[in-house]
Order: C-alpha cells, then sequence, then structure tokens
C-alpha cells in the first residue's frame, strides 16, 4: 500500500445511515455528495447504543495489575509522531527501546541512530513494508508497542499487539468508529492487556493543576466542563510525507468531532467519567463547511491535484454531553478556521470556575483560600493565581517539570510517557485504561450520527458494561513515586 493511498478498510455505502431517522439523515446527507463512501462500519440498523454482555473468558481491566518489571521494553510503530515517544523513552532509565518501525526505512534507520547515540544500543528495525509491525509484535522480549500511526491502522495493530501478549499504547484517537471501540475493549479483556490512550493532554501542567484543584475539593461539586480541539491545520492537511496523506481524507466522509480526546481526556477525568459518573447522551451539529474548501481553492496546494475533494466537515462542530449524574460537557472541533489555538480547558463547581487559553480561575470564597480577591466576579488577579498555582501543582508535574522541560507540547508528552510507563514497571493501573481510550475515542462516530440526523441526541454505550457506578475517580499521583 502506498503512503499516499491510505487503507479504505472502512468505507461502505449510504445505506450504512438507514435507521437513523431517514428524513431528518436526508438533510444532511443531501449535502454530503461524497457519502456514498462513509468511515461509518457500523452495519444498517445497528444500535450503537446496545452494550453487549461481557463475552465468556474476559474480565474487567479497570484495575489490573501486572508483575512488576525492572526494565521496560518497547517498541514504537509509526516514527513522525512515533519519534517524541522514542525521545521521551530515551530520558527515562528504566526503559529501553527494543525494537522501531516504519514504513519508511529511513524514518526507522534515524530512530535506531538516536536509540544508539543516547543509549549506545541500537534497537531492531521493521521497515519497508505496511506489514512490517506484524513481525515486531511477534517477539518475546518487548512490554509495551507504541502505535503511532494513521488512524486506520491503530486497532488492528493494538488487537494484534495485546494477543501477542504486549500492552498497546495507542496514539489519539484509538479508534474511529463505536465497533472498533467495543473491539479494543474486548481484547483488552480477554488478553489483560492494557490499552493506554496516548492522551498527553492530561499530562499538561494546566490539565494537572485543574485535576488537583479537582481532588483537593476546591471546585466543590462539578457541575459543567467545555472543552475542545481548535487548531489551525489548514496547512498541515494538505502536507505530503505526514498527515496531509490521510487526515484530510475523513473530512470528506464525516461530519462531526474528528478529534474529540485532546479536549475530552482532562475533562473526563476531572469529573470521573467511567469511575463514579459516566457519559449518557451527546448532541451534536456543525455550522457549515468553508475554510478547507477556500484554502484549497486559493493555494491549489500539491499542484492542484486535490481540486475535485468535497470536503464534508463543517468547519465548526459542537457537541453537548450529558452524563448520568447530571453534569454537562460541551466538546468542539475545528481544525480550519484562522484563529489561535485552544482546547479550552474549562470547568465549573459550586467553588468555583476554571478557563484555559489563557489560564483564568474564579473561586467563591478566595478568602478560605488566604487570596485578596474578593469574590467570583472577577477572575483572580496573576498574584492570586500564583498562590494557587504554587500551593496546588499537581505532584506528577512538581516532580517532572524540570526533566520535561524541551520535550514535545511544553513538557506534556514527557511527563505522560514517564507516567504510563512508570505504572508499567510498577505493575500498578496506569490513570486510563481501555475504557477510557474507547470512551473518549466514540465521540468521532456518535457526533457524526446525530450531526446525520439533524442534532438528534445519541446515547454513548457503556464500555464499563456499568463498572462505572462503582469506582473511585482517578486519585492524585503518589507524591513519592
Ligand atoms: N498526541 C499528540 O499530540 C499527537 C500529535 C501528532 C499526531 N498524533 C497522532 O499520532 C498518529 C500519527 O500521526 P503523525 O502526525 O505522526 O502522522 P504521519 O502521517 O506524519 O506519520 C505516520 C507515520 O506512520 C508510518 N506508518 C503508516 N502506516 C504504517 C504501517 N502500516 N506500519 C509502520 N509504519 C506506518 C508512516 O510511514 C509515517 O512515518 C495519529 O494517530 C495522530 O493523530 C498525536
Amino acid at each position: 500500500m502506498s503512503r499516499s493511498q491510505p487503507t479504505r478498510r472502512r468505507f461502505l455505502q449510504t445505506s450504512a445511515w438507514a435507521g437513523l431517522g431517514a428524513s431528518l439523515a436526508s438533510l444532511t446527507l443531501g449535502r454530503n455528495e461524497a457519502a456514498a463512501q462513509s468511515v461509518i462500519a457500523s452495519k444498517p440498523g445497528t444500535d450503537l447504543s446496545a452494550v453487549p454482555p461481557r463475552p465468556a473468558g474476559q474480565k474487567p481491566v479497570h484495575a489490573l495489575t501486572t508483575p512488576p518489571l525492572e526494565r521496560v521494553r518497547i517498541a514504537v510503530i509509526g516514527l513522525h509522531r512515533g519519534m517524541t515517544h522514542v525521545k521521551a523513552a530515551l530520558g527515562i532509565e528504566f526503559a529501553e527501546v527494543v525494537a522501531v518501525c516504519d514504513i519508511i526505512d529511513e524514518r526507522a534507520q534515524l530512530a535506531a541512530q538516536e536509540c544508539e547515540k543516547r543509549r549506545g544500543k541500537r534497537p531492531a528495525i521493521y521497515s519497508g513494508s505496511d506489514s512490517a509491525w506484524e513481525k515486531l509484535v511477534e517477539r518475546d522480549d518487548i512490554d509495551v508497542v507504541y502505535i503511532a500511526t494513521p488512524w486506520d491502522w491503530h486497532v488492528p495493530m493494538a488487537v494484534r499487539t495485546m494477543e501477542r501478549g504486549k500492552h498497546a499504547f495507542v496514539e489519539v484517537a484509538a479508534a474511529v468508529t463505536v465497533e472498533e471501540c467495543w473491539k479494543l475493549v474486548d481484547v483488552s479483556e480477554r488478553t489483560q492487556r492494557h490499552c493506554v490512550l496516548l492522551e498527553n493532554c492530561c499530562y499538561g501542567e494546566n490539565e494537572l493543576f485543574v485535576l488537583n484543584l479537582t481532588r483537593e475539593g476546591v471546585f466543590g461539586e462539578l457541575t459543567h466542563a467545555e472543552c475542545a480541539y481548535i487548531h489551525d491545520l489548514r496547512t498541515v492537511l494538505f502536507q505530503l510525507g505526514n498527515e496531509g496523506d490521510w487526515r484530510r481524507n475523513y473530512h470528506w466522509q464525516l461530519d462531526g468531532n474528528l478529534y474529540p480526546t485532546h479536549g475530552l481526556g482532562p475533562v473526563a477525568q476531572y469529573l470521573g467519567l467511567g469511575t463514579g459518573d459516566q457519559f449518557k447522551f451527546l448532541v451534536s451539529m456543525s455550522s457549515l463547511e468553508r475554510n478547507l474548501t477556500q484554502h484549497r481553492n486559493a493555494t491549489q496546494p500539491n499542484g492542484g491535484r486535490h481540486a475535485a475533494e468535497k470536503y464534508v466537515c463543517g468547519d465548526m462542530n459542537t457537541s453537548l454531553v450529558k452524563t448520568e449524574r447530571g453534569r454537562t460537557i460541551m466538546i468542539q472541533h475545528d481544525v480550519v478556521s484562522p484563529r489561535p489555538y485552544s482546547r479550552i480547558n474549562a470547568l465549573s463547581g459550586t467553588g468555583g470556575t476554571f478557563f484555559d487559553y489563557p489560564a483564568r480561575l474564579a473561586l467563591n470564597d478566595p478568602k478560605s483560600f488566604g487570596l485578596a480577591a474578593k469574590g467570583s466576579h472577577a477572575w483572580l488577579s496573576a498574584t492570586d493565581l500564583a498562590a494557587m498555582r504554587q500551593r496546588f501543582t499537581h505532584p506528577l508535574w512538581r516532580k517532572l517539570a524540570e526533566r520535561a522541560k524541551g520535550s514535545g507540547h511544553g513538557g506534556m508528552d514527557f511527563v505522560m510517557n514517564w507516567r504510563h510507563l512508570d505504572c508499567v514497571r510498577r505493575g500498578v493501573t496506569p490513570d486510563s485504561v481501555v475504557y477510557d481510550a474507547a470512551a473518549w475515542s466514540c465521540i468521532i462516530e456518535l457526533s457524526a450520527r446525530s450531526v446525520a440526523t439533524g442534532g438528534m441526541p445519541v446515547v454513548i454505550p457503556d464500555f464499563t458494561r456499568g463498572l462505572w457506578s462503582t469506582l473511585r475517580p482517578l486519585a492524585i499521583a503518589d507524591p513519592r513515586v
């Protein structure tokens, strides 16, 4: 398979949308001339809200522990984004890069050189074809396989990884369809291997700060969160040799939230979704599509070869989620509008409100924290906010910030990698497991289904199969680790 012709194994006929409420669906599908093919893989009429009984031989993995390891041996498949993980692992004393893989041999060679330069040991190389990874996962000297390939590959690679006895660390999003999400859940439970979403945004300085404020009770009872992936990717979406080879395809196949987890992951952890609360249903709407088409027409990227593409994904998608405990979450997606980056990263409760970009905090009772602020009608001053940061810095950030300096995305990539690998080293359950990977990723298909039915509510399946109601939200990491 050539890199410029990504697999299209998910494409189905328009009939996949039948049963969604035909008249409303046709309103949207009428403008979707590319809908003769769709990434939605579920069978026509499939009830996506149904929670299939746990098949015999599977056990929940919410508290899965594994034997502790002296060192964690890793392999990385996909060496563009994957290079960040290679570099992070090289800076972690208990991690060892055993094998690297990319279709492009040059990328694999560069990764191997980096390992040799920094650790004096050259990992095995798997390259040259889109199936070279299959041999890598057969090795018996790997504990964790990182999967940092285009979305189409995430599920087959993660499934095979777990079936071969390794933990799968999967880039965002873990899967595109609900059916694929269930597959990850079932394989993780059957093999008792972790399937961890590499959601680095859960480990940003501000996200960890807000998580800590939440667990320390500063926000009181949590009521509402807002989050987003707003990132002007118009140029990236046409870059050959990188994401431009495959990511734009989703813009002519799906009208919904194509990249929900960067915003949703952190707020799901604040709210304890899957662990004490649960997603219930969502409604979703998209604006009209303009900016990608306009950019393509104006710049004629790659010699104008994309002129016939018809994009259906609305510029701004907004989804609203209701949770079982009555909280609400707004999730937005816009990767084509001319505007600055934002994940919004907002949280409200009875004790206060946080908004990011830039970071702002308002408190119901600032005096109880010894602050100068008088009330909640204004954001805290820079001095008061600094005092709160000083007091409530998350222990993981306090421990790792210095080492994380210079690593990707303001240090969060290193902190995430350290934390997940350290959990595997100690044999404890990682901060997020397959239920989180599935719940955060399934928003792609479910938002598209709601958009296609004129914003009708869509039930979000409970991937924990009822476990959520008895679980406790993610604890603050032990500062001694
Ligand atoms: N968490 C983040 O901040 C972040 C940032 C960027 C990308 N990502 C995610 O990382 C993943 C990869 O994105 P990217 O930007 O690196 O994409 P990319 O297209 O630039 O690179 C993908 C790499 O995977 C390789 N590849 C593709 N199919 C393969 C196969 N079958 N076997 C081996 N190698 C294969 C390609 O040759 C390429 O080197 C995506 O899921 C993306 O969403 C996450």
